[in-house]
């Protein structure tokens, strides 16, 4: 068996660890990084696109925002539809000039994992985390395998960063932590299009069919989004059905609908809303989907994961300049009171686009909730302020 010492040892190269990684790196501490699949296959994982404002400042601060300012799209606001009409919410009035920026999850990942190449920081792919031991004692280790060998990582800190179906929070015996949960009746179906985007703006929309988003990634990409049933798969949906749908839930007396192109990749995301509570267990940290998991409708799942980050960062740097463990015990309260914040947000997107196909009750609520968010400035003023910059506020 190899053995490695370290003092931060990461498990996952997602956008939380390899960020903190990154983190970590500046402020002289070192870290290693085990990631169970290949570069190729992180590095083409197509996921969120929407980053917040304090976010994208923060790539910027530590050198990883430099590809996100050139080619990232500004925006300023978002449009939601219903009942066949648009609305637009004009984000950044209402947000004290807030921006956000399109800028897919896998770039934020290339430009991080280049950056650490760059460094010659220990980072290594196809090894995947099999147990993570004595995170009780201050000399926790991992044990990990890529291909035939055997690796062991020993460590002053873990950081489960391994993502929803990460293998870190089965290192808490299930008596000290508690796990909320909430399970839609609703997938999304997301595709990635070589088309020109329709719209300038982001387009929110909820028909009788079910939620619709139109999003992009550039000005000849498209990414756009259709609510399906929990049950339904991929094979269920040709390419003509997948635009028409589209098109149909989009449809509006006076806007275009949609741009038509080939697929160049598709998927179906099952939506959940999870919190893991306490984020810690003595030496090892949980931080991004490994901890909490929002339902994608308010883009907060990426911002969430490089939120928690942050504050990671800052307590182990204080541990280790000041031998000073205040912000590492406050680490998980810290993060949960915006985790709690970023799944309130989610779940009244979620709650508020997505038509119920049984209860008509729960439809008119819906109904009077998007009314509510087009015509009041006050309940604008909420929703842009959580949307444009919930996770550093
Ligand atoms: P991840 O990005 O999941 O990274 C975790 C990493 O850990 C992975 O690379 C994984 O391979 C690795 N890993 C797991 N187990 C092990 C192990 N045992 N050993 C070593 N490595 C391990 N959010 C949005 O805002 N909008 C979206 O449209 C959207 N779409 C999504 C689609 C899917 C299919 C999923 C799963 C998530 C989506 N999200 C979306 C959420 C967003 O992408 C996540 O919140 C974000 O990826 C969280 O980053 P992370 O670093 O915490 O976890
Ligand atoms: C995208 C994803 C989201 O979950 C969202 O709310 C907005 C945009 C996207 O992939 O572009």
């Amino acid at each position: 068996m190899k053995e490695l010492r370290t003092q931060v040892a990461i498990v996952g190269a997602g956008p939380a660890g390899l960020l903190l990684g990154h983190m970590l790196h500046l402020q002289g501490i070192e870290s290693v990084i085990l990631e169970h699949r290949s570069r190729e296959y992180v590095e083409k994982r197509v996921r969120a696109g929407v980053i917040e404002f304090g976010i994208a400042n923060l790539l910027e601060e530590v050198g990883a925002g430099e590809r996100l300012r050139r080619e990232g799209l500004v925006h300023r606001g978002i449009e939601l539809r219903y009942d066949h009409s648009a609305h637009r919410i004009p984000l950044s009035e209402l947000a004290d000039g807030k921006i956000y920026t399109v800028y897919g999850q896998q770039e934020v990942v290339k430009d991080l994992i280049a950056l650490r190449v760059a460094q010659g920081a220990p980072l290594h792919f196809d090894t995947e985390v099999t147990a993570i031991e004595d995170v009780n004692t201050t000399a926790p280790y991992i044990d990990a395998r890529c291909g035939d060998e055997d690796l062991r990582v020993h460590a002053d800190f873990v950081a489960g960063c391994d993502g929803s179906f990460g293998a870190s929070h089965r290192a808490i015996p299930s008596d000290v932590f508690r796990r909320y949960e909430r399970v839609y009746p609703f997938s999304w179906l997301g595709i990635l299009a070589e088309a020109p985007p329709a719209t300038e703006e982001l387009i929110y929309g909820r028909h009788e069919n079910g939620f619709v988003l139109y999003s992009m990634r550039s000005p000849t990409i498209s990414r756009l989004y259709l609510g399906v049933r929990p049950d339904e798969t991929l094979d269920q949906w040709s390419d003509e059905q997948i635009w028409d749908e589209l098109a149909e839930r989009l449809s509006t007396d006076e806007r275009p609908e949609v741009n038509r192109g080939p697929i160049l990749e598709r998927g179906i995301t099952a939506m959940r809303s999870v919190v893991i509570e306490p984020m810690r267990y003595g030496r090892l940290f949980l931080a991004g989907d490994a901890a909490h998991i929002v339902p994608p409708t308010g883009a907060k799942g990426m911002n969430l994961a490089l939120g928690d980050v942050r504050v990671l960062a800052e307590a182990l740097d204080t541990y280790y300049v000041k031998n000073d463990e205040a912000l590492l015990d406050a680490y998980s309260a810290t993060c949960l009171e915006r985790v709690w914040r970023a799944e309130e947000f989610s779940n009244y997107m979620t709650q508020m686009l997505h038509p119920n196909y049984e209860d008509e009750f729960e439809n008119g609520v819906q109904r009077a909730r998007l009314r509510q968010a087009t015509q009041s400035r006050e309940a604008a003023t909420v929703l842009s302020r959580n949307y444009v910059d919930l996770n550093t506020m």
